[in-house]
């Protein structure tokens, strides 16, 4: 734990509390209140945790203000340009990056769990056709718990780390077959012989009526959407994640609840709404039309993609995002592609408005996500099923990491309660 000389005083009716302050590596300090109700008689009150510090951590630090984003203190541009997914997960699940060793033996673990239980097959096809890809994902992922029983007891270590290769290495799986049943193909298996991205991606366009060669640039920038969108410190579905897992809920389970909160439009469904958002703008002379809905205070519309809890200067991830649309739709000769367009004006507008300035919105993860995944041939529906395989590895390092912490105890928020006082019942024929 930090440094604890600080302290800060909270008077009350008179009476003082002081409080530790802790002190972190990098961020601001923060105020231990753990204490204050008992010291106190008070709740803290911090609706959408704004200035709420849920647990410590050693996995993700993100500075709003630089725009900085580290795992394990690797900024992320470094992680996208000369590392590759697997090699990322590896260092948010263990803390390092691994030896060339390590890294061989982590792959092959990961490459030989990617098939999933054949019976599994069948809970698919309870699915409507037209189901959204990500109600998918919530159920076959929580179904796993009746799947894999050995792997479901978090208080054996094996048993967590057994879980957590399942998941990162099932997930591809799980989302190419939401994908493949969404569209009526059949279902194409994982290869052994193929590096994490290619198989997702042969898994997703393959049929078995021709050979499927994958496209190396393709592979390299899938793999890189994967890198971008690995952890986020406590994001909305990481914190749900650990919620349910303080319960002591299996991980199946935990993981599911996980993808059900990055579903939302403000989080990770974000990227699917941002595309339809380019979509009904069109052409860049409808721009202005849609920032002056963005900024009506009247209209609750949003630009999606744009705006972030935490960074108030560019979205690291963003910026390596936009680098990486421009080179893959050029290789795909489709650099005239007219949301591209689109995308980089309204960026441009946005960005010179005082309304975005002054309230710090810029371009977040999920604003050229959209545009790269559709011209890899992905609908907008496989949008956040794909953030959704990405942050696995996300979620599942922050729930090992809260597992195995001694303060880890069942998250149990309290409440301003503005509701009735105690009164007696009333019989119906007196109402
Ligand atoms: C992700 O937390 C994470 O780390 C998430 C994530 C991850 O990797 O896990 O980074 C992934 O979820 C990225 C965010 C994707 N969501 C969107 O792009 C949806 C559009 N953006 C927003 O709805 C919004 O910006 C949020 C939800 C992202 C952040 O909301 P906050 O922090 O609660 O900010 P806010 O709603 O209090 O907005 C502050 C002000 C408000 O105006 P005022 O009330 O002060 O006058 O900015 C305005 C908002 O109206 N505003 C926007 C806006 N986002 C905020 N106005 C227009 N367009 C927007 N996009």
């Amino acid at each position: 734990m930090a440094d604890t000389a600080k302290t800060a005083t909270l008077t009350i009716d008179g009476k003082e509390i002081e409080l530790p302050i802790l002190s972190p590596t990098l961020g601001p300090d923060v105020i231990d209140i753990r204490k204050l109700y008992a010291q106190g008689d008070v709740f803290t009150y911090d609706p959408g945790f704004t200035s709420t510090a849920s647990c410590d951590s050693t996995i993700t630090f993100i500075d709003g203000d630089k725009g900085e984003l580290l795992h394990r203190g690797y900024p992320i541009d470094q992680l996208a340009e000369k590392s590759h997914f697997l090699e990322v997960c590896y260092l948010l699940l263990y803390g390092e990056l691994p030896s060339a060793t390590k890294l061989e033996e982590f792959e092959n673990l990961v490459t030989n769990h990617t098939m999933l239980h054949e019976q599994m097959m069948y809970f698919f096809r309870g699915f409507r056709r037209d189901a959204h890809p990500m109600a998918i994902m919530v159920g076959v992922v929580g179904a796993m718990s009746a799947f894999y029983h050995d792997s479901t007891d978090i208080s054996d270590p094996h048993q967590r780390e057994v879980a957590s290769i399942r998941l990162i290495a099932k997930m591809p799986t799980i989302a190419a077959w939401a994908y493949k049943f969404s569209i009526g193909q059949p279902f194409v298996y994982p290869r052994n012989d193929m590096d994490y991205a290619s198989n997702f991606l042969r898994m997703c366009f393959a049929v078995p009526a021709e050979d499927y060669e994958v496209n190396p640039i393709l592979a390299r920038a899938m793999d890189r959407i994967f890198t971008l969108h690995a952890d986020h410190e406590q994001n909305a579905s990481t914190s749900t994640v650990r919620l349910a897992s303080s319960s002591g809920a299996n991980p199946f389970a935990c993981i599911a609840a996980g993808i059900a909160c990055l579903w939302g439009p403000a989080h990770g469904g974000a990227n699917q709404a941002c595309l339809e958002m380019l979509e009904e703008i069109g052409t860049v002379d409808r721009i202005p039309e849609f920032i002056a809905r963005a900024k009506d205070k009247n209209d609750d519309y949003r630009l999606m993609g744009f705006g972030h809890r935490v960074y108030k200067n560019f979205d690291p991830r963003a910026t390596v995002m936009k680098q990486s649309a421009d080179e893959v739709l050029e290789l795909l000769g489709v650099e005239n592609n007219p949301k591209l367009q689109v995308a980089k004006e309204l960026e441009r507008q946005a960005l010179e408005d005082p309304y975005f300035a002054d309230k710090k919105l810029f371009p977040n993860v999920d604003f050229y996500s959209g545009i790269i995944l559709e011209a890899m041939g992905f609908p907008t529906s496989m949008f956040t099923p794909i953030f959704s395989l990405a942050r696995t590895v996300g979620w599942i390092s922050q729930w090992k990491e809260m597992i195995a912490d001694p303060q880890n105890k069942i998250g149990r928020p309290r409440q301003l309660y503005v509701g009735e006082k105690a009164r007696d019942y009333v019989d119906v024929e007196n109402r």
